[in-house]
């Protein structure tokens, strides 16, 4: 059988009992205050029924000033706890791990949508962001830990700090975002600082089962690849992460930096000294070949995202069907409905490129 179906167990938490997970996808499904609604559980329960390993929530946000997407759900207030216990209940009834991802949009919060200036590591001309203060920081880093334990609290078995994709944290590890002279600007330990803080945060006050993953990405938004190949290393070396989550968005490319190039950027992390962490990989696996391929280039794990909007049910085909072959995009509205999702995550998509057929 494909080592996609092995079983995969972590240094804490529960055995996956296959090897995929469903990527964190923002759906705009949410209640306007962040309380999971009724489309965003449909969305998410049914990827866990069709046999997803581990069910991810999207990016939910641990301060109402980092809300990034209208529509985000939310885990900065104890009124969320409600929502998000149901579907961690419900995920974890389909023998699938729960997990809610854990975000902050920092810059890239639109002022519209929160109604005041958004905040950053340091202060941006062009999106109107302010610079934390120190004590700011330090809420902030609270405020993760918070979310943490709410999840906790919800059921969850886990969650994932979303590193990546130039939302708040990448932006205090970028030294383009990030000007600052202090004890979180200059070096490259200054700059992953944060991550650090928080993880300790988290394994003083969840229990001691509790699954944490990071995700990072390690091109563009001046992110530098050797640089987060050092932190990647670093989170996998002090034993406070279960898994790390490298979201490549091709995970068959390679770097963008020309002196980095002629292996895949994959390998840059599949070459480091994993210890107990469980690697995994995310970006453009659409066919279960594309999915072995990942596999046996050096991932414990890998993860879909729009191959798991097109099917809920990606791995129980699969495993039902040796040669399953998923639909092509675009696809039509009425495919995406019958794939769980509501009319707000449908014209969402349509924001992706060549996703929705136009009609
Ligand atoms: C609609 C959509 C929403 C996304 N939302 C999130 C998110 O909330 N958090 C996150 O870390 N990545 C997010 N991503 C990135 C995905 O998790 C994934 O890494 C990326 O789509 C590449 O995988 P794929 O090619 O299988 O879709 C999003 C991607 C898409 C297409």
């Amino acid at each position: 059988m494909s080592q996609l179906f092995q079983p995969l167990s972590f240094s804490r938490g529960p055995t996956m009992k296959n090897r995929f997970m469903l990527a964190p996808l923002t759906n705009t499904q949410s209640h306007e205050d962040g309380v999971l609604s009724d489309e965003e559980f449909t969305w998410l329960t049914m990827r866990a029924e069709g046999g997803f390993g581990l069910t991810m929530t999207c990016a939910a946000h641990v301060q109402a000033v980092g809300q990034g997407f209208p529509g985000q759900l939310g885990v900065f207030s104890d009124k969320h706890i409600e929502g998000l216990s149901h579907l961690a209940a419900t995920i974890k009834a389909h023998s699938s791990v729960a997990i809610c991802q854990l975000h902050h949009a920092g810059m890239r919060s639109p002022s519209e949508l929160i109604v005041t200036e958004p905040v950053s590591p340091s202060g941006d001309e062009k999106t109107g962001a302010r610079a934390l203060s120190l004590v700011e920081i330090e809420q902030l880093v609270a405020d993760f830990v918070a979310a943490a334990v709410r999840s906790q609290e919800a059921g969850f078995d886990g969650i994932e700090i979303h590193g990546a994709h130039s939302y708040i944290l990448c932006q205090f590890l970028s030294s383009e975002n990030n000007q600052r002279d202090d004890l979180y600007g200059g070096s490259l330990e200054n700059r992953s600082r944060i991550f650090f803080e928080i993880l300790d945060g988290i394994r003083e006050q969840c229990r001691d089962d509790f699954m944490v993953g990071v995700r990072l990405s390690p091109e563009r938004f001046g992110l530098v690849l050797s640089e987060v190949q050092t932190v990647a290393q670093q989170l996998m070396s002090t034993g406070q992460i279960d898994f790390l989550d490298m979201s490549l968005w091709d995970v068959f490319k390679e770097p963008n930096e020309e002196a980095m190039q002629g292996r895949t950027l994959m390998s840059y992390f599949t070459e480091l000294e994993r210890g107990e962490v469980r690697l995994g990989v995310a970006g453009k696996i659409r066919t279960p070949e594309e999915a072995e391929k990942a596999l046996a280039a050096g991932a414990d794990w890998i993860m879909l995202g729009r191959a798991a909007i097109l099917h809920h049910d990606f791995p129980n085909r699969y495993l039902e069907d040796p040669i399953f072959k998923p639909i092509e995009n675009p696809v039509a509205r009425s495919h995406l409905v019958d794939e769980g999702l509501s009319d707000k995550f449908i014209t969402y998509m349509q924001s992706w490129e060549g996703f929705v057929a136009k009609e």
